[in-house]
Parts: structure tokens; C-alpha cells; sequence
């Protein structure tokens, strides 16, 4: 069994400025994606690769690993990709405009297993009012883990939700979804849980 630690997202609660595309993207008019949490990165540098026609901006809590994925993309002369240092949740309330994204990813999100750090946990209500706001019509969220308790809780939450439905996206879980946690869920005989939830703001 692995053990996990975790870095406590209320210790990162400093206001952030807007950021201007137009200052860190090429092409401002590409479709512009959100990774909260890339760990190693896995996911995120297999994705801009082959996604060129689109922007995504990767936020992770913790400093070391941005900085050592901040090298590698820029070895890899990657143009699509800016990392944050900071808590992906305030970057998606502060640093976005509103009806900007198209695609949020949470891989593997840290489960906080008690329930008085339920709180800490990407998917509550707070978070889904910041996607609702942030996320164009029509765009979606992509989620993975392998803590049976924690998908039924986020997809719960989910799909208690107005604005979320669970839609299918297997072409992207085939051709995009890359990530070296899955070398810990197979060694931990764990299941993996992949859902899509589009938002629609009609509803
Ligand atoms: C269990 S790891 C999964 C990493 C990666 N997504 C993957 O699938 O391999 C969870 C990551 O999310 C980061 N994290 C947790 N809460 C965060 C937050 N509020 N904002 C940004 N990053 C966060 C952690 O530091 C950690 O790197």
C-alpha cells in the first residue's frame, strides 16, 4: 500500500492577478484548457504534444515539481503549455476571465480520506460554482482516480449538480490519457474511475 502524503490546499491562499492570454500564448484564439495538479506532468506534456491547436495552462500546488516540468517543456520547445505555482482552485477564481475554458483536467485528485478534511477535497461546491462561471457553455471536466470512495463522492456531487451531465469521451481517454499513477493502482490492484461531465449553462 502507498503511502500518501499530501500537500494542504488552504496553505496556498494568496489573491492572484488576471492573467492576460495574450502575454503568455502565441495563439489567443486556440481553445484554452486547465490542469489542476499535474504531479510528473505525464498527462500534460503527452497532451500539448499533440494538441498544438490548443492552449492549456497546468497549476500545481507544489513548487519542486513545477519547476523540474517548467525544464522539460521547455527543452521540449513546447508553445502551448504555461505552468503555475500555486492552488489550481483560486488561478480558476482569480486568473481567468469568466466563459474562458474548454476543458478542465483533475487526474488523480488527493483524496483526504478523513471526513473533517473532506473540505480540502478539488470537487465541492465552491469549485464547481468557480467552473460554472469560468468554463464556456458546452465545456467539460475531465476526472480520474483510483479511491473508489472519492469517485463516488466527486460523481455525487456531480451529478446532483443543475448544470453537470456525464457524457461519454472515450477518443480522449485513448488518445490523450497518460499517466504514471496507473503503475500504483495496478500495484495496489485498484480500479480505475474516468468521468467526463459537461457543463451546460441553459440548464
Ligand atoms: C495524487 S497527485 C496526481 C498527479 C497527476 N494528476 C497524475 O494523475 O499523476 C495530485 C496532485 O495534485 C496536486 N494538488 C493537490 N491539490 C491541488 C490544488 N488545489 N491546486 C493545485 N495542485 C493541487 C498535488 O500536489 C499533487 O501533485
Amino acid at each position: 500500500m502507498r503511502v500518501r502524503t499530501h500537500t494542504n490546499p488552504f496553505n496556498y491562499y494568496h489573491r492572484l492577478e488576471k492573467i492576460v492570454l495574450a502575454d503568455i500564448f502565441e495563439n489567443t484564439k486556440c481553445s484554452l484548457d486547465l490542469e489542476i495538479g499535474f504531479g510528473r506532468g505525464v498527462f500534460l506534456r503527452n497532451y500539448a504534444q499533440l494538441n498544438p491547436e490548443r492552449n492549456i495552462i497546468g497549476v500545481e500546488i507544489r513548487k519542486v515539481v513545477v519547476e523540474i516540468l517548467q525544464k522539460k517543456i521547455a527543452a521540449g520547445d513546447l508553445h502551448n503549455v504555461f505552468l503555475v505555482h500555486g492552488n489550481g482552485e483560486i488561478f480558476l477564481e482569480d486568473a481567468l476571465e469568466d466563459n474562458a475554458v474548454d476543458r478542465v483536467f483533475i487526474f488523480h485528485p488527493d483524496p483526504w480520506f478523513k471526513k473533517r478534511h473532506y473540505k480540502r477535497r478539488v470537487i465541492n461546491e465552491k469549485f464547481l460554482e468557480t467552473c460554472v462561471r469560468k468554463m464556456k457553455n458546452g465545456a467539460k471536466l475531465y476526472l480520474s482516480t483510483d479511491v473508489a470512495e472519492l469517485w463516488e463522492y466527486m460523481e455525487d456531487f456531480l451529478k446532483k449538480h443543475p448544470s453537470f451531465s456525464l457524457v461519454q469521451d472515450d477518443v480522449f481517454w485513448q488518445t490523450y490519457y497518460q499517466t504514471h499513477w496507473q503503475d500504483f493502482s495496478q500495484k495496489d490492484h485498484r480500479s480505475c474511475f474516468l468521468g467526463v461531465f459537461q457543463l451546460s449553462k441553459n440548464s
